[in-house]
């Protein structure tokens, strides 16, 4: 049965504002909005527990790092009095000074923000401070608190020298059973890409990979927060908008929000699928700055050819929970779209372009010959290449079902 429609143009208005806010797309940070990552949250509560071992939390792009490494610790509330959270984000400007400086000082203001001043009586006045000097200084802190140090960004960090710095303090602080936990996240396919000499920190870290998220983790996303309103998706909906976020979170939120204020606009508190299409067409208009130009350096020849179809081809091909895909996973799609059997040698320089400047490496490769694997260098340009396709019309109704839905069963698993 259809809710009872607010009555007022203040009510639809209060609505309006409360969906922009619920789905907001930064970086979450209430528990009560966390969906999924059971698995993750454990790992590191685990790991924290323990207070010898560190943690690399690394990933794609925009996968929910920052969420994951914001809300973990919560999620407990026994343990919560004793934790000290701080976190830094880092910069390409960054040397290990300025990065354990500011570490220290966060970590120091958060206790005593939180009444804990006297389990925090270190010093953070250094011109220069080196990994000795910073687990010295981690060692005054009182035995009660469980202090974790979240430096986020850490991929961004230009200066080769403190990433050596930094891995020679992560072992030190496990060598000493130092109590601070810390976390290090970042974007990154592997942990050797994050840390320095990453052999001799192996047993003092704990990795964390983040892969996108499951077809349930993207439903909870939307139920927890249409729950708060007196709106409801239809089943349709949901599956269209978890279909195509290519389970990156951000896309659920965004396409969610625009298909529920579409449905607002129309004064309607259920949000069916014509509401996630016209979300879409805001999407791209939203996204056009910032995506457009890649997509044209990708599709851009003089010469008749489906690059078009065979970039949306490669945004639909099944991948692994990484995000990358095979020649072959091309294949279906390519021949879906283009309506014909087709075989590798119908896209193969395209997918050569696509991994190399003329094409504007749009996708990277990985691998020799007969192993290569492709994927979007920037995973937030896949949903786009969909949304694009299915406005022009590059592919059809059935198709489009077919292809969306086989490839979310794939990731799934
Ligand atoms: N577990 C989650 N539940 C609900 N929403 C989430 C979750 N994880 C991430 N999101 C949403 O996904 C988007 C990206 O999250 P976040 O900023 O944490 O990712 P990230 O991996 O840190 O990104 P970046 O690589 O750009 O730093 C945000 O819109 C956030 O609200
Ligand atoms: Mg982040």
């Amino acid at each position: 049965m259809a809710a009872k429609p607010p009555l007022t143009a203040d009510d639809w208005m209060a609505l309006d504002f409360e969906i922009s806010r619920l789905f907001d797309g930064a970086p979450v940070d209430e528990e009560q909005m966390f969906a999924g990552r059971l698995a993750e949250v454990t790992k590191m509560l685990r790991t924290v527990m323990e207070r010898s071992r560190h943690v690399v939390l690394f990933g794609e792009r925009g996968v929910g790092k920052t969420s994951l490494s914001n809300i973990f610790w919560r999620r407990y509330g026994k343990t919560l009095q004793s934790f000290i959270v701080a976190r830094v984000q880092t910069g390409p400007q960054d040397n290990f000074t300025s990065l354990w400086v500011r570490a220290l000082e966060e970590l120091k203001a958060v206790g005593i923000a939180n009444g804990r001043g006297s389990y925090v009586p270190f010093e953070t006045d250094f011109e220069t401070i080196t990994p000795s000097q910073v687990r010295r200084e981690l060692q005054k802190i009182n035995a009660n608190a469980l202090p974790v140090i979240i430096i986020d960004e850490y991929d961004k960090l230009a200066d080769r020298d403190t990433k050596v710095l930094t891995a020679n303090l992560i072992k030190e602080l496990y060598d000493f059973s130092v109590s601070t936990t810390v976390i290090l996240v970042g974007v990154a396919e592997n942990i050797s890409e994050l840390i320095e000499d990453h052999a001799s920190t192996d047993r003092a870290v704990v990795q964390v990979p983040l892969s996108r998220m499951s077809e349930s983790e993207l439903r909870e996303i939307i139920a927890k927060r249409i729950s708060q309103t007196p709106m409801k998706f239809s089943p349709d909906a949901v599956l269209t908008i978890v279909l195509l976020s290519r389970g990156l979170p951000y896309f659920t939120q965004v396409l969610s929000k625009h298909a529920a204020l579409h449905a607002i606009d129309n004064r309607r508190l259920n949000i069916a699928n014509q509401d996630v299409e016209a979300a879409m067409n805001r999407f791209i208009n939203d996204t056009e700055v910032s995506f457009r130009d890649g997509y044209r350096a990708a599709t851009r020849t003089n010469q008749q050819s489906n690059l078009h179809q065979s970039l949306l081809a490669c945004a639909l091909a099944r991948c692994d929970d990484e995000g990358f895909f095979k020649a072959t996973d091309v294949v279906e799609p390519f021949s879906a779209i283009m309506k014909s059997p087709k075989r590798i040698a119908h896209f193969e320089k395209h997918l050569r372009r696509f991994s190399s400047d003329e094409g504007g490496n749009i996708l990277v490769r990985r691998g020799g010959d007969r192993q290569q694997t492709f994927r979007f260098a920037d995973p937030m340009m896949q949903p786009y290449v969909i949304i694009r396709g299915i406005q022009t019309n590059m592919i059809d109704e059935s198709a489009k079902k077919l292809l969306l839905q086989k490839e979310q069963g794939e990731l799934a698993i």
